[in-house]
């Protein structure tokens, strides 16, 4: 059976580093309040020539460098985002574009924090489906650019980047000994809406707006959602957390993912987290942590990992695959 397996890696980070302590004269804040309740010690803010579009090609370039493989050798770009460089054409038709590839199709995809997990799922069932032998999926963020600067209750846990993944179709025995994606678990639930919002958009406001967020509901949530899924994805492979090898969650807050690990019986030393480098990038979020893994030497040829993810809408995923 075809399976899609994982090529390379890429990401790309704006070059400014923020750090916790850079917000103390803009909000009522301080560096001990942003890291003890979120784990969060510095984001990347994206400067003026730095858009969601350049750091997804940055990334995407670096995961093909990474792969061996040039953008002739792809098919499709799904691009996850809520970020996007304009209401359309989509940033994934961008990226192909500044990538030179001017083949096969690209379009966006939106499941704000949840969308790499989502565009994962997506380029697996296209390489089954037979429609693309190789997909490049990049989560891509400019969340700098949606934040009430004013807020301090939103303002400190986000910031920008991109992370890439090549995947491409490899055969396999249709065991979970294959590797490539081996099973997946998405969920959605628009009655949270006003949880995690932006105020904004083409059909209402005709603005771009403002992420507003109920930080505490949302945290309230998350914990339970994030482990339903998990336990899901783990019975479609009949597998337990014993068997993994990584965890690598969505990176929105240090207590988030301990209390989700700790709830599954994932052992700490398999989780990766690097929510206090890059803050909370939605949807590059996932990618950036894989990036730092696999870069590190961490994550290898073989390992069993699992990928969550939970956002705005709410959405919710997990995708589990043999590295
Ligand atoms: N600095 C100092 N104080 C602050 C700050 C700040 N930056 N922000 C809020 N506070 C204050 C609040 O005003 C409140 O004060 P009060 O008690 O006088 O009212 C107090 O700190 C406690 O606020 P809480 O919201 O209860 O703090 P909590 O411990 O819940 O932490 C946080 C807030 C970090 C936002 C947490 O709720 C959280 O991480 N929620 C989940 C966010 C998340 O995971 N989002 C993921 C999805 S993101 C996406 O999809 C785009």
């Amino acid at each position: 059976m075809i399976r899609s397996v994982v090529r390379g890696m890429g990401a790309a980070l704006p070059r400014r580093i923020m750090k916790n302590a850079d917000f103390e004269g803009m909000v009522e804040t301080s560096d001990e309040w942003i890291a003890q309740r979120t784990g969060i010690r510095q984001r990347h803010i994206a400067a003026d020539d730095e858009t969601t579009a350049s750091l997804g090609e940055a990334a995407a370039r670096a995961a093909l460098d990474d792969a061996g493989l040039t953008p002739a050798d792809i098919d499709l770009i799904v691009l996850a985002t809520s970020t996007p460089n304009n209401t359309f054409p989509a940033t994934a038709v961008e990226i192909q574009n500044r990538l030179g590839m001017h083949h096969g199709f690209a379009f966006d995809l939106q499941a704000v924090c949840s969308g790499f997990v989502y565009a994962v799922t997506t380029a697996d069932l296209y390489i089954r489906g037979g429609l693309a032998k190789r997909v490049l999926v990049i989560g891509s963020e400019t969340f700098s650019r949606i934040l009430d600067w004013n807020d301090r209750s939103t303002c400190v846990l986000f910031g920008d980047g991109a992370g890439a993944m090549v995947m491409e179709a490899g055969e396999g025995a249709g065991s979970i000994t294959d590797r490539g994606v081996l099973a997946a678990s998405l969920r959605s639930d628009g009655t949270h809406k006003d949880k995690l919002y932006v105020d904004g958009g083409p059909s209402t406001t005709g603005t771009v707006g403002h992420l507003r967020m109920e930080g505490r509901e949302v945290f309230k949530h998350a914990v339970g959602m994030i482990t339903d899924v998990i336990e899901a994805t783990f019975s479609a492979a009949g597998i337990t957390a014993d068997d993994l090898d990584w965890f690598v969650p969505h990176q929105a807050n240090k207590r988030i993912i301990d209390a989700s690990a700790k709830k599954l019986g994932i052992e700490e030393q398999k989780v990766v987290v690097t929510v206090d480098l890059h803050g909370n990038t939605s949807a590059a979020s996932v990618p950036l942590a894989l990036s730092v893994a696999v870069a590190d030497g961490r994550i290898k040829k073989g390992d069993l990992v699992l990928l969550e993810a939970m956002g705005g809408g709410f959405t919710w995923g997990a995708v589990l695959l043999r590295w």
